[in-house]
């Protein structure tokens, strides 16, 4: 239903993004897609790229007046810091004339952890630079521009998708799975790490900056909250239409992300089944339901289909691979011992990641919709929705 693809390099002029199987009609403001792009640039431990970049999505195709008009979406994201690449980042065999910035040496020790040496091999590239620019978390820009619009698709339907960090390095706040979508919404914006416990905060900001003092990196781990879901989302009929099967491969393509808990998650696995499921209790349900869950254990998925409680979705990033005190690695060129290479870099970003997390949410979340409320115009989306839930309440 939803697809969408992007392009582009890290250092390149532009990253570009299509997103395909949009009803006419659904209103888009460019300034929605800026404020989810300054969300993603922030957050304590980011590199000095997030300084000199404040992204803005053009669009350039797919909508008319405000509103989209069928065809597929097309958005621009260029490079502010062109200037000081056209000539490492050059299409051309011949740097162009009147190219600017420096023409940097092949990059050839690849780091730990990150896309080099895998992508190096598979690609046969002799300058790593080939891999690193494709394989950088920058291509997030373009996720977070996509999903912004996913998003205005679900407010429009009433669902809403928040996030909160959990955990930076050895820091955790208690109980994350009770943090209120309200207290998210309100609170971790404000953050400098997202985090709702200013407590909790300042330990976080005192772990980043006990990395960066030993040139070394911190991972952690988010929560992204969705509420408004209707329950029905998603099917157990296939593999492959399972909604948290779907939900978890969307994060697990963020990069850096390590593993995905739904619900409880890991955590689940030690408890007694009377402990972990969620009872089904008559009356006082939210929304107009007749059944109320008084706990959320399952996240909001059962059977790979959603159940009318918040989706709740946690997800683990392993710590930045770019170290400023490298590991070992070797030279590509020599197959001798050498420090990795140092590229500009975060120490921590799991604030970012989080603001993908709940891009990539929406992305998903809107394709299973638009499969259960399908519409070539916005006017049919909703009036499938309203039909359907007249429907399911008279019920249930
Ligand atoms: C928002 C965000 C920012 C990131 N920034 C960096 C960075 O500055 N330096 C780095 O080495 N890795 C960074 N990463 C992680 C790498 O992109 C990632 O580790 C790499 O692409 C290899 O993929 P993998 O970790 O999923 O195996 C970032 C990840 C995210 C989500």
């Amino acid at each position: 239903m939803l697809r969408f693809l992007t392009a582009g390099e890290s250092h390149g002029q532009a990253l570009v993004t299509i997103l395909d199987g949009l009803p006419a009609g659904l209103r888009i403001d460019a300034e929605v897609i800026a404020t989810q792009l300054a969300r993603r640039q922030r957050g304590y431990g980011r590199g000095r790229r997030m300084a000199i970049e404040a992204d803005r999505a053009e669009i350039i195709g797919g909508v008319r007046a405000g509103e989209t008009i069928g065809g597929p979406v097309a958005l621009i994201i260029r490079n502010r810091d062109w200037e000081n690449w056209q000539r490492t980042m050059a299409i051309t065999p011949e740097v162009p004339e009147g190219a600017t910035g420096a023409n940097r040496a092949p990059v050839t020790r690849p780091r730990p952890g990150h896309a080099d040496l895998a992508g190096a091999i598979k690609y046969d590239r002799s300058d790593i630079r080939d891999v690193l620019e494709r394989a950088s978390a920058r291509e997030t820009a373009a996720r977070v521009a996509a999903g912004a619009i996913a998003a205005e698709l679900l407010r429009a339907v009433g669902i809403e998708i928040t996030s909160h960090v959990v955990a930076i390095g050895g820091v955790a706040i208690s109980a994350a799975h009770t943090v209120s979508f309200e207290r998210a919404a309100a609170l971790a914006d404000d953050s400098l790490v997202r985090c709702v416990d200013r407590g909790v905060e300042q330990q976080m900001i005192a772990e980043i900056n006990a990395a960066r003092e030993a040139g070394d990196t911190v991972g952690g781990a988010f929560e992204v909250i969705a509420r408004g879901v209707p329950p029905g989302l998603g099917s157990y009929t296939h593999w492959d239409r399972k909604l948290d099967g779907r939900l978890a491969q969307a994060l697990m393509s963020i990069h850096a992300i390590k593993a995905v808990g739904i619900g409880l998650g890991s955590e689940g696995a030690s408890l007694p089944g009377s402990r972990m499921h969620d009872e089904i209790l008559p009356d006082g349900g939210a929304d107009g339901w007749s059944w109320n869950r008084p706990t959320n254990n399952a996240g909001g998925l059962e059977g790979g289909v959603t159940n009318g409680e918040e989706v709740r979705l946690t997800a683990f990033m392993k710590p930045i691979s770019t170290l400023m005190k490298p590991l070992r690695s070797i030279d590509l060129t020599t197959m001798q011992e050498a420090p990795a290479t140092i590229e500009r870099s975060d120490v921590c970003a799991v604030p970012a990641a989080a603001v993908v997390g709940e891009a990539m949410t929406a992305l998903v979340l809107a394709d299973a919709f638009l499969e259960s409320f399908a519409g070539d115009a916005m006017s049919d989306v909703f009036a499938a929705y309203a039909a359907w839930r007249e429907r399911r309440q008279a019920r249930f």
